[in-house]
């Protein structure tokens, strides 16, 4: 086998950008290791599902009153156990979990970091061979070292976000994570079961041809985004339009693939639900950060998504992210 010295792992990289930092500490390093673990158990089961009894509901309804997937459940395992006994995590938040999990011990008392994830977002198109996703947010805590961490370091807004990132488990399996420097991309070498660098300093075209947005909810939403939709349906010379639609229903995959060809997604708040369907700490934050740092942007319809306050651990906020050129096309629609 002819080694190729090109090849840069995960590790490799994260080590390389901290030393580039004086002072740091190369808690962040271990901490997405970690996460690069863990993701790479979830991507064994995921590669079987089919093949063993990991299809399916787990029997029980989450904290969102949605059905738990047994693969849900196995990915928020993974997760939980790879942060718990690593050396950079206080405590973490996630999906399937009413409360946060404060580690305790003096190794985690003494970390810098919190995660929050959806260890398994798109659950949904598990059972139909669909790509998913897991999407994570890593903060700094408020609290002070030493002592255990609490719901505080959780709920602050996005712009104090250190790293945020997602896995898309797809026709190959990619580990993208952003800090303030950049936007990287790590595929999964299945022959040596590493993330390597694929997709280096990646940044958001500032005009795409893809729009993406649940159709089915047309009629309720509001006008503003109606007219919106309208401006992607028309042929317009100086948007580039008509664009084209594209909706997965993993917004992890949805999310990746305009990153990378430029494109807007869109979960807008409809008359049923005004607040829409996406949690504002472990899918959009994540997702705002990674967009903006690629030259994007993303809102809530009313105010950038990284300002917002967060008041509860699971609440919800209509979403708005994308290319910066249709990004402020789509403003100029709702401020109208
Ligand atoms: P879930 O993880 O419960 O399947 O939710 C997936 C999320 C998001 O990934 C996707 O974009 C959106 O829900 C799809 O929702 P709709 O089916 O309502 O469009």
């Amino acid at each position: 086998m002819v080694i190729n010295r090109q090849v840069l792992t995960l590790d490799e990289f994260t080590i390389q950008q901290y030393r580039n930092f004086p002072g740091a500490t190369g808690e962040l390093s271990s901490l997405l290791r970690d996460i690069g673990l863990a993701a790479k158990r979830v991507n064994v089961e995921v590669n079987k599902a089919g093949l063993v009894d990991i299809l399916g509901d787990a029997g029980s309804v989450n904290v969102q009153g949605e059905e738990v997937k047994k693969l849900d459940v196995f990915a928020n395992d993974q997760f939980t156990g790879v942060l718990k006994h690593g050396i950079s995590c206080a405590g973490i938040a996630s999906e399937e979990l009413d409360d946060i999990i404060v580690f305790d011990d003096e190794v985690s008392n003494n970390s810098k970091y919190v995660c929050m994830y959806d260890p398994l977002d798109g659950s949904a198109n598990i059972d139909v061979n669909v790509s998913i996703g897991t999407i994570f947010a890593v903060f700094r805590r408020v609290t002070k070292k030493g002592e255990p961490c609490a719901v505080q370091d959780f709920l602050q807004k996005g712009i104090n976000m250190v790293a945020a990132g997602y896995v898309i488990y797809g026709s190959s399996t990619m580990l993208v994570y952003a800090t303030r420097r950049g936007v990287n991309g790590f595929t999964l070498d299945p022959s040596i079961g590493e993330f390597t660098l694929s997709h280096p300093d990646i940044k958001c075209p500032d005009l795409g041809k893809i729009y993406s947005v649940n159709h089915g909810n047309f009629f309720q939403y509001s006008e503003e985004v109606r007219k919106y939709i309208n401006v992607c349906q028309n042929k317009n010379k100086s948007n580039g339009g008509p664009y084209t639609q594209r909706y997965i229903g993993s917004m992890v995959a949805d999310v990746h693939r305009n990153l990378i060809k430029g494109g807007i997604f869109m979960y807008p708040g409809t008359t049923d639900k005004p607040n829409g369907k996406l949690r504002l700490l472990y899918e959009c934050n994540p997702f705002a950060f990674i967009i903006e740092v690629a030259g994007g942007k993303a809102t809530n319809g009313k105010e950038r998504v990284l300002d917002l306050q967060p008041t509860e651990l699971h609440q919800r906020t209509p979403f708005f992210v994308g290319s910066k050129l249709m990004m402020e096309e789509l403003e100029k629609c709702l401020e109208s």
